[in-house]
């Protein structure tokens, strides 16, 4: 997820039609190097000016709010990314323990995605030096891994992998896990992580090309609603592709209104990653070390779980569905 503060910054990039306006500085090109004949040595102003448009196209694509269209095609390696990230996660599950440390979990994961020639694409993102984000208790998302944060009985923690691939493309999931077993939770644990979970599934049975994100957003925030969470709005779901973050930038909050949003079309690639909190309440701090985020009162526990997915043709595709499971 990431934080409104990017997502006001994007929200700030101009949005004019790009596609027309490269579109057009290229048939100029064209148009130009048919004038010119053979002869014609280096550049002119013209070309200048054309190359210069494209550039600024690119440009303004990169940086635009406008929702990418994938191709058929690259389905197969979204595919391949976010069923990495999901053995990632997996294979780091049975680690989390009584009495480990949430640093030997990210060394865990870190190793696994080296062995797999992929790496994690929190490493090195914005400053962020870790393979994973690792959230125990009352941290809602961004837990940094840390030798001294030592898990315990009882805790529930979300365990966060982002992958990129060595063909460059990004899977992005998480899972809230009790440590120590189902059985060490208390019973308000137990509720909110099996809630949260169902509330995911919930959207995601909803997610289908045609809809509008607002259908997918609206069942995840009433389930979670309905037993008195609060849905974090702060933090956000995400495009995702041969980037991290993209547009759109999805609020789980906020954007949870039926009929409402924009409307998912094949080729979409997003990420659906709800965040509830305990207590009902969706104000949240930041730690000192700039990353990780608690609940505001630091008490209220708060769960997450999270999916990759793709628009098909009929259906919406999980990429980060763990099939070993
Ligand atoms: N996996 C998180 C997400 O859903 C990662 C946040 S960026 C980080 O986007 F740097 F904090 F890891
Ligand atoms: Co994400």
């Amino acid at each position: 997820m990431f934080s409104k503060r990017a997502a006001a910054r994007r929200r700030r990039a101009a949005e004019p039609d790009v596609s027309v306006a490269v579109a057009r500085a290229e048939r100029r090109l064209e148009k130009h190097s048919a004038r010119s004949s053979p002869s014609t040595r280096g550049a002119s102003l013209g070309d200048a000016v054309a190359y210069a448009a494209i550039a600024l196209g690119v440009c303004l694509m990169l940086f635009s709010r406008r929702i990418p269209v994938h191709a058929p095609e690259d389905f197969a390696p979204m595919r391949r990314a976010g069923r990495l990230a999901a053995r990632a996660l997996a294979h780091v599950e049975p680690h989390v323990v009584p009495g480990v440390d949430t640093g030997t979990l990210d060394d865990v994961v870190r190793a696994f995605l080296a062995s797999s020639g992929a790496r994690a694409a929190t490493l090195g993102y914005r400053g962020y030096n870790h393979s994973s984000c690792i959230s125990p208790n009352e941290v809602v998302c961004h837990g940094v891994p840390s030798a001294s944060v030592v898990l315990n009985a009882g805790d529930i923690v979300n365990v966060d992998v982002a992958v990129v691939t060595s063909e460059g493309w990004h899977g992005d999931v998480s899972r809230t896990l009790f440590v120590g077993g189902r059985a060490a939770a208390d019973v308000a644990a137990r509720r909110l992580v099996d809630t949260t979970r169902d509330a995911l599934r919930l959207g995601l049975e909803a997610c289908r090309p045609g809809a509008r994100i607002g259908d997918v957003l609206e069942p995840i925030a009433q389930r979670l609603r309905a037993e008195g969470y609060g849905v974090v709005d702060r933090y956000a779901a995400h495009g995702v592709g041969r980037r991290f973050h993209q547009p759109p930038t999805i609020r789980h909050g906020a954007g949870a209104r039926r009929g409402a949003g924009w409307r998912l079309r094949p080729g979409h690639f997003f990420t659906i990653e709800p965040m509830a909190t305990e207590n009902g309440s969706v104000e949240t701090a930041t730690l000192r070390d700039g990353w990780t985020v608690v609940t505001a009162d630091r008490a209220s526990r708060s769960a997450q779980f999270e999916h990759t997915v793709g628009v098909g043709e009929r259906a919406c595709e999980i990429f980060t569905r763990d099939d070993a499971r």
